[in-house]
């Protein structure tokens, strides 16, 4: 297909919170132990918001990874901000309206998108398509979830997963040669939305002692899990048959971080050296819709120019997709 203009990458910014909870630490919460967590899900800690009347909220990391994203760039520059999440702060009005006025980019368009642990993946494409098609220049994209105020921290099938976090990405309109957006291929499916779900009343963690909040995540870990070590490699398939390569041509698959197993899995499956999927999910859990441009933020310097990328998101809906981005140094 003929494109008018293609896309960049000009920025990549990421923002934790500082409290960082340990495998041991959940040890006195219900009945696991840190060896069991490590070597089921790779994961060693996660940082979480602690609940408090300042902060830090999933506003304050939006702005953080944004600033950084954003570098010497002007947010007056910016056409649109997406913001990609599932627990935000409110329901309404949008994270992506606040963060556009806290911000200070005055008369442009501001939006979320719901689409969970896919979100990042979703709003890079739905950002790429403003672009390409000519009614933007300059987009801001944050992935950002606190799942810490949503999980029942009395369930240790779902609360030794899950971390809070942000990570955000400056897209740019580029000649159409110089496209780094090679091919995508995303997909949902509602029949799958029993196997992982959160209802919209939540609740606070920790305020002094643990609290069950009303709604909490409800997660099929089993089914999610054997869904997404299909659903990997039938992407990487996709976007590379797309335009005649192979998945060995892949140089570095960003995945969504859930599971190390999920990772190893599809090194095992297409034959790769492990270090090919990139993973910090040790550090951080499942950070949701933050953990591709986390792990890409934290991965930029050592990726080298002009390699391959596999970005690939997964999660509640169902839903999925990935795309092969044409990595240059900004
Ligand atoms: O971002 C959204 C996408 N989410 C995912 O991709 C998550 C995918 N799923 C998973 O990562 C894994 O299914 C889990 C990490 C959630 C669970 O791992 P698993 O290997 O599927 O464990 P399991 O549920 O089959 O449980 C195995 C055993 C059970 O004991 P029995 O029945 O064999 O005696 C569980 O009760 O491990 C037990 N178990 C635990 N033990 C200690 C389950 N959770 C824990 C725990 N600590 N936290």
């Amino acid at each position: 297909m003929n494109i008018p203009f293609g896309v960049k990458i000009s920025g990549l910014g990421s923002a934790v919170p500082p409290k960082i909870i340990k495998n041991s630490d959940l040890e006195s919460l219900f009945e696991t132990n840190s060896e069991w967590i490590e070597s089921r899900t790779g994961i060693l800690e996660r940082r979480i918001c602690e609940f408090s009347a300042e902060k830090p909220d999933s506003l304050d990391l939006s702005i953080k990874a944004a600033k950084q994203a954003l570098g010497n760039t002007s947010p007056e520059e910016l056409d649109l901000i997406i913001v990609a999440t599932s627990t935000p702060d409110y329901l309404y009005p949008s994270t992506a309206c606040r963060l556009q006025s806290a911000l200070g980019a005055k008369n442009i368009l501001a939006f979320d998108l719901s689409a969970a642990c896919s979100g990042f993946v979703f709003a890079l494409m739905t950002a790429s398509q403003f672009i390409q098609l000519g009614t933007a220049k300059k987009v801001l994209i944050v992935g950002v979830d606190i799942h810490s105020r949503f999980m029942d921290w009395t369930d240790r099938s779902t609360a030794i997963l899950f971390g809070d976090g942000a990570g955000a990405a400056l897209i740019e309109r580029t000649s159409a040669e110089n496209n780094q957006l090679l091919s995508h291929s995303l997909h949902s499916d509602g029949s799958g939305a029993c196997e992982l779900y959160l209802k919209s009343v939540g609740g606070q963690f920790p305020n002094g002692k643990i609290q069950k909040p009303v709604e909490t995540v409800f997660m099929n870990g089993k089914k999610i899990y054997q869904f997404a070590v299909k659903a990997i490699p039938d992407i990487l398939a996709n976007i590379t048959g797309n335009i005649d390569l192979k998945t060995e041509n892949i140089d570095y698959l960003i995945c969504h971080q859930a599971n190390q197993r999920i990772l190893d899995s599809v090194a095992e499956k297409l034959n790769w050296p492990k270090e090919k999927c990139l993973s910090n999910i040790a550090k951080y859990g499942n950070t949701s819709a933050a953990s591709i441009p986390l792990a890409w933020h934290e991965y930029k310097d050592q990726i080298e120019n002009n390699s391959l990328l596999a970005l690939v998101g997964f999660g509640a809906g169902l839903t999925w997709g990935g795309i092969l981005w044409r990595w240059k140094q900004f």
